[in-house]
């Protein structure tokens, strides 16, 4: 019987992979079976991501290569569900008339209701938004025996940046109660979990809509304390929301890894401003020192958007010569993707796309001599490293990361996997490391 069989794929970020986690929790309460091609499912779940429009054209491919699939076996149910499902709602639909539900981001957790109760004589598109916020269901998602776990913390965004989607698929910034994440880090560590990783679109807002308020350094201090955890993570921060406070966490608390991403999007004020970003190219690197001076050697991380409307040569500069200044230790380079529907894609001072492309390989190939450099700095040096898996190359490698989040290969067995050790860099390229596990 396929017909319980579900195959999950899933685009766009780490909230979504956790979704995606979530979505297959509940559906196996229902009695499904997970499995690894689409060709054995009967039910195939795409849980979508519309940041930009690479990630949208890549789901349609792939909705137009399930279709192939539905055309031999019309009983297979298509589900699109997620953020680019929230914003095309009923016109995938129309588009793609072999797709069976859409469901929104406040409505993944109604699909095995659904796929019972609903015939497949039409196409059913559930997209409310307005119940804010949907509750997780109250089990710790499952680990599938890895070392380290994602946790959203917080849901939506209310910062609006003029380039982007996200509010608008996500809804409000909703932040998940800590009793809640604390009995999941607490379940998640029983199954084996070393680190978590705690996520949000704006993370370090976290607790602004509690009642009573929580400052996001107070649930860092309630994670802390709890036994079993070694290493705490959190992603993505605004620079706005950089606190003292939770800088000092850094410093205070064990668990708490000395990495931040913390992304800049553009070097000059200017674009900045019409980025609605809320913050100046100085208050930023302001923010990197008081990081740098409270732990000299943290790993900082940043994500650049290049070519958004209006970016003036001497404005890319800027940005150029900030990230030299700066020297980050890695960097997501974008270039600027418009969005319907955002306050950007009005703008009509648009930039041609060889001259975004031309931009970002400058910065990619500074940056990448950049991570180069810092990377080689750490050979010679013991770091402690938390193993996390078999290394992609070579069968007698596994991998795993520093507290500064640098991944580490080193030649090991599988029963090393799971604990920390002692590892002398050797190597270093611009993505990784490789060492002496001592
Ligand atoms: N909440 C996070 C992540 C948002 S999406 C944050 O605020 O950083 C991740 C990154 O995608 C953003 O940091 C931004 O650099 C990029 N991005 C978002 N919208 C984009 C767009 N329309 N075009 C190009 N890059 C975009
Ligand atoms: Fe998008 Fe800005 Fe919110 Fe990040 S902070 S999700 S870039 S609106
Ligand atoms: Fe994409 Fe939605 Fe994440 S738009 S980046 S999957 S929040």
């Amino acid at each position: 019987m396929t017909y319980k069989k579900v195959f999950i794929k899933t685009f766009g970020c780490q909230m979504n992979e956790y979704d995606s986690e979530r979505i297959w929790q509940v559906l196996q309460l229902h009695g499904y079976q997970r499995v690894s091609s689409p060709r054995e499912a009967g039910v195939i779940v795409i849980n979508t991501c519309a940041v930009r429009e690479k990630a949208e054209s890549k789901i349609y491919s792939e909705i137009g290569r399930i279709r192939k699939l539905k055309e031999t076996r019309p009983d297979l149910r298509i589900c699109i569900v997620g953020c680019l499902a929230q914003l095309l709602g009923t016109r995938l639909i129309q588009r793609y008339p072999h797709i069976d539900f859409v469901l929104g981001t406040k409505q993944l957790f109604a699909l095995p209701e659904l796929l019972e109760q609903h015939s497949q004589q039409s196409p059913y598109a559930l997209l409310d938004m307005t119940t804010v916020p949907i509750s997780y269901p109250a089990l710790p998602c499952p680990s599938d025996g890895h070392v380290s776990a994602f946790v959203t913390i917080m849901q939506g965004c209310n910062n609006y940046c003029s380039y982007c989607i996200v509010p608008y698929v996500r809804g409000h910034e909703w932040s998940r109660p800590p009793h809640e994440i604390i009995q999941e880090v607490e379940g998640l560590i029983k199954q084996g979990v070393r680190e978590v990783t705690l996520l949000g679109q704006n993370v370090n807002a976290y607790g602004k809509t509690l009642r009573p308020p929580l400052r996001f350094s107070e649930l860092l201090a309630q994670l802390d304390v709890l036994p079993g955890v070694e290493r705490i993570r959190f992603t993505t921060s605004h620079p706005r929301d950089l606190t003292d406070d939770l800088i000092s966490c850094f410093t205070t608390l064990q668990t708490v890894c000395e990495h931040i991403h913390l992304p800049l999007q553009s070097g000059s004020n200017t674009v900045l401003a019409r980025m609605n970003r809320g913050y100046t190219r100085e208050a930023y690197e302001e923010k990197v020192y008081l990081l740098r001076q409270a732990v000299p050697h943290i790993s900082i991380t940043s994500d650049i958007i290049v070519g958004f409307p209006g970016e003036q040569e001497q404005d890319f500069e800027e940005t150029r010569a900030c990230i030299e200044k700066l020297q980050f230790d890695d960097l997501f380079i974008f270039h600027y993707s418009q969005r319907t529907g955002t306050v950007a894609a009005t703008y009509s001072d648009t930039i041609p796309y060889h001259e975004k492309i031309r931009r970002l390989k400058i910065l990619n190939e500074l940056q990448q001599s950049i991570s180069l450099s810092k990377n080689r700095e750490l050979i010679g040096k013991t770091l402690p490293v938390l193993f996390e898996s078999q290394a992609k190359k070579g069968e007698d490698m596994i991998a795993g990361r520093t507290r500064t989040g640098k991944v580490v290969n080193c030649k090991g067995t599988g029963d090393i996997i799971g604990t920390t050790r002692n590892v002398l860099i050797e190597q270093a390229t611009v993505h990784s490391l490789t060492g002496l596990i001592l």
